[in-house]
């Protein structure tokens, strides 16, 4: 039964024989079966073809080996029918065109359907879990309605966010009819995905450790836990964000099972803090996976002795693996997670 698998136990916090990995970005330049297929076609081009999509996510599951698929796709999917205006350029990353800027543009926002509006995603879906046959679960995610509305706030990445939290500043009024009409299209977006045969979620607010706590809890806090709230099915959410330290505990009040922390927090202090009813996820630095294999086996011991074989640790990096990641040092890793974490 796909429910006793390694993942999914961890993620209800239940003891396993070993801790569980899987790599965000685990689909990607990395793999040279990735680049491969990128040389014919599009970012935006592969996400839309369900074959394709569910071939990519394939990839790392049958060369590596993780406990857990996370569907190809982007969070950022869902904002095109909404009425945005998307490009992903070749080492710029997204791009919007027709960045917000003024109320009207966030009233003429659709709020989207997800079976009509991004049914290649879930067609996706529903070829990985039926190609996967319950040998290991498939992760479904969306973007926190906060790093959503900074990509189109910005048009683009940001370093300092600085337009975003202007925008937030000056139009609370706007900022929250923004934020409510994320919230209510990543909600249906998550649920479509869990239909759709997701075995777990992943909310990726990457960004919103640029806020203080106190604007965190004013400005985006009740909108994301609507969206924890709003999960139709009982399946297990990860709430993850980078550089949020000091939001931690906002964020388990806000929602998930298990919280997704990066390496610039201990991750045994990080789960203390939190408590241990819920599950931690993380936290190698990715270009770890750059250094010399011992140094890498140093840092995976650091990881799971502060996680001191607590139930519901999840080994994770603590972002997405870089492109220039040597395939050999993830085949490593796996198999020292897996070895070092052996009970
Ligand atoms: O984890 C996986 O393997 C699933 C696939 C996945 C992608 N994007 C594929 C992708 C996931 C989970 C994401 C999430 C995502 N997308 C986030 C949240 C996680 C994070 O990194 O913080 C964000 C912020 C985005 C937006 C986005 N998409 C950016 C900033 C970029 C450009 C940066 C880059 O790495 O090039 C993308 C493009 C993107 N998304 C690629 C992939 C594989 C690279 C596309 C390519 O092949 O050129």
């Amino acid at each position: 039964m796909i429910s006793n698998s390694v993942f999914l136990k961890a993620c209800r916090r239940e003891p396993t024989e070993y801790t569980p990995i899987w790599l965000m970005r685990q689909a990607g330049r990395y793999l040279s079966e990735y680049r491969a297929m990128r040389e014919k076609a599009s970012f935006l081009a592969m996400c839309k073809n369900p074959d394709l999509a569910a071939e990519v996510t394939l990839q790392p599951i049958k060369l590596i080996g993780m406990d857990a698929a996370i569907i190809f796709a982007d969070i950022l999917l869902p904002l095109e029918p909404m009425g945005i205006k998307l490009e992903f350029s070749q080492g710029e990353g997204p791009i919007i065109h027709n960045s917000i800027q003024k109320e009207s543009d966030i009233e003429s926002l659709r709020v989207i359907e997800p079976e009509e509006d991004v049914p290649y995603v879930l067609e996706a879906i529903k070829k990985v879990v039926n190609e996967l046959n319950n040998t290991i679960p498939l992760i479904g995610f969306a973007g926190g309605p906060f790093t959503l509305a900074s990509y189109c706030i910005e048009g683009g990445h940001s370093q300092n966010f600085i337009k975003t939290k202007q925008f937030m500043y000056h139009n609370p009024k706007y900022w929250h009819l923004f934020m409510e009409k994320l919230s209510t299209v990543v909600t249906r977006y998550l649920n479509a995905q869990i239909a759709a045969g997701a075995q777990a979620i992943q909310v990726f607010d990457s960004w919103v450790g640029c806020l203080s706590p106190h604007d965190y809890a004013r400005f985006v806090l009740p909108h994301s836990q609507k969206v924890f709230q709003g999960l139709t099915n009982d399946v297990p959410a990860i709430h993850f964000a980078t550089g949020a330290a000091d939001l931690l505990e906002l964020m388990k009040a806000a929602g998930g099972n298990i919280i997704g922390v990066d390496w610039r927090v201990e991750l045994g202090h990080a789960w203390k803090r939190l408590g241990y009813n819920v599950g931690i996820q993380g936290n190698l630095d990715p270009v770890t996976l750059l250094a010399p294999t011992a140094m890498i086996k140093e840092r995976v011991k650091k990881i799971l002795q502060s996680a001191e074989n607590r139930p519901g640790h999840i080994f994770n990096l603590g972002h997405g693996i870089l492109p220039q990641t040597p395939l050999k040092n993830v085949v490593a890793l796996i198999n020292m997670v897996h070895d070092l974490s052996k009970r």
